[in-house]
């Protein structure tokens, strides 16, 4: 399992405490949705509305933000923290590698929104940080 370090740690914190977390989630949401067609699979009852502004966006992005902000809490603990929901994910039947794309688009969102100051620094802990919930919702599968 992925470490962050401390100060990837803080940097991660203090992100998640500046963004508005519903918002952000959407945009990567529609923008996993829009640059890797496949990942639409699960989602029949989004009615090919993928944009941010859906209200369906919007009520997943609820659930997935709910469940980084349970992950962020404790991110010495985000195995544990994510094993009924990676057993879920299983359940429903969702390609681990789709939970790596969602990372890449997050990053993307979070350059939009931090410009210049998202350096390969903030880069690297962001990257870091997404492996580590990927890695957590697949960790449960068997
Ligand atoms: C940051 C990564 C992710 C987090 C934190 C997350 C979180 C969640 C949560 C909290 C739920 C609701 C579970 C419940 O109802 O008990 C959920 C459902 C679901 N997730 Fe994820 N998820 C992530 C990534 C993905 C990805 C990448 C996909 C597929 C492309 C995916 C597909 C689904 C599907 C299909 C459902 C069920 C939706 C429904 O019909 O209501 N998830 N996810």
């Amino acid at each position: 399992m992925v470490k962050l370090t401390e100060d990837q740690e803080q940097y991660i914190t203090g992100v998640w405490n500046e963004v508005e977390h519903r918002q952000i989630t959407a945009k990567a949401l529609e923008r996993v949705f829009v640059v890797y067609p496949w990942t639409t699979r699960l989602f029949s009852k989004l009615q090919g509305r993928f944009s941010a502004s859906e209200d369906g966006v919007q009520q997943h992005a609820e659930k997935v933000q709910k469940a980084l902000s349970k992950a962020i809490s404790d991110l010495k603990k985000v195995e544990s923290n994510f094993h009924a929901l990676s057993a879920k994910h299983q359940e429903i039947g969702v390609d681990t590698q789709n939970f790596k794309l969602l990372g890449q688009t997050f990053i993307v969102e979070l350059a939009l929104h931090y410009k210049k100051a998202f350096r390969p620094k903030e880069h690297a802990a962001a990257y870091k940080f997404f492996r580590l919930v990927a890695e957590a919702l697949a960790s449960n599968y068997h």
